[in-house]
């Protein structure tokens, strides 16, 4: 049901409660399939349906981080919907440019054709610039979220997407395929903390920053996305070696042709397991603060090391 500012409304009064992970992961995706039907919907054309193809069939894996931390924040989905959508639009955004000819060069995302095969290349470059402004137009719906909250979010998102966040990290991603030395574990490191691990850590901590929280809430969010965005593309480097191209909608065994500079390639695929759970177990400590309301979120995190997709 739509109300009258736009968005969807939701049964308010078991929104609090705690659910399991999976069934929080599935009431994330139902979000934002619904959502991005309500928003971009009533727009016809190859721009607008390129978009809501971009944002359909994935894990909203982002949009959940948003809608349990703003959970455990007591902050309930009717409100969360918005930075949860808008982290989805910046997500797909990045994986439609990730996919073009100049950077990956993929064919298949989420089991279906790529933006650039199934439209062409003009439409996936604007389809994902529009997804990226979509994004903050979403921000600072007039939602009854406060002022100072929603200008927090816009500016914490703009430096998470860009260029010392995700495109920072995108751009040393794709000069690590040619610089000829292979990169250290350092710089390995800042890759994959802004490639991957700034939108994740940003979707973490959106709760504490609608509900402007304390330091210590703020920080056990951000220490937990910190470490939680860098297991995850650790997994995703893992899963490019293990995992099945079929299950995973996307193409399998390209990060050693291209030379990226992956965990895998650092140390190895044990190497980089260990890494990863030992982060997971980090990233379920840092929420001792948030005691058994942080359950989902610790469900979540040894999630993301057992995927398969
Ligand atoms: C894939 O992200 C790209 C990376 C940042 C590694 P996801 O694995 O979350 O992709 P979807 O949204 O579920 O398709
Ligand atoms: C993508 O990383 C990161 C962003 C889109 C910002 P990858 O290039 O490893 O993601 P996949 O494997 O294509 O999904
Ligand atoms: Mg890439
Ligand atoms: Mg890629
Ligand atoms: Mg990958």
């Amino acid at each position: 049901m739509e109300n009258v500012l736009g968005g969807l409304d939701f049964d308010r009064t078991d929104d609090l409660k705690p659910r399991d992970f999976k069934a929080a992961l599935k009431r994330a995706q139902s979000l934002v399939s619904a959502a991005k039907l309500d928003v971009l919907g009533r727009h016809k054309g190859d721009l607008t349906d390129a978009m809501q193809y971009a944002l359909a069939g994935g894990k909203a894996l982002r949009a959940f981080l948003v809608l349990e931390s703003a959970r455990m924040n007591g902050i309930d989905t009717r409100t969360a919907q918005w930075p949860a959508l808008a982290i989805e639009c910046i997500h797909a955004y990045s994986l439609i440019h990730d996919d073009l000819p100049c950077m990956d060069d993929d064919d298949l995302r989420r089991g279906q054709p790529t933006v650039h095969r199934k439209w062409n290349e003009h439409t996936a470059v604007l389809a994902g610039d529009a997804l990226q402004t979509l994004a903050f137009e979403l921000l600072t719906r007039p939602t009854g979220i406060a002022p100072q909250v929603q200008l927090n979010l816009v500016r914490s998102l703009a430096i998470a997407a860009g260029h010392s966040g995700m495109v920072g990290g995108q751009m040393m991603d794709i000069a690590a395929e040619t610089c000829g030395t292979p990169y250290g574990l350092e710089k390995i490191k800042q890759v994959q903390h802004g490639k991957t691990g700034a939108l994740i850590r940003w979707s973490a901590r959106a709760g504490a920053v609608l509900t402007e929280a304390d330091d210590a809430h703020w920080q056990a969010l951000d220490t937990y996305g910190e470490c939680l965005g860098l297991a995850f593309q650790i997994w995703d480097d893992v899963l490019d070696i293990e995992g099945d191209a079929d299950e995973m909608g996307k193409a399998v065994g390209k990060d050693a042709d291209r030379g990226k500079a992956t965990f895998v390639s650092h140390m190895g695929l044990d190497g980089a397991k260990e890494y990863a759970a030992e982060l997971v177990h980090n990233a379920c400590t840092a929420l001792d603060i948030y005691q058994e309301q942080g359950d989902c979120l610790r469900e979540a995190a040894r999630f993301v090391i057992s995927r398969r997709t």
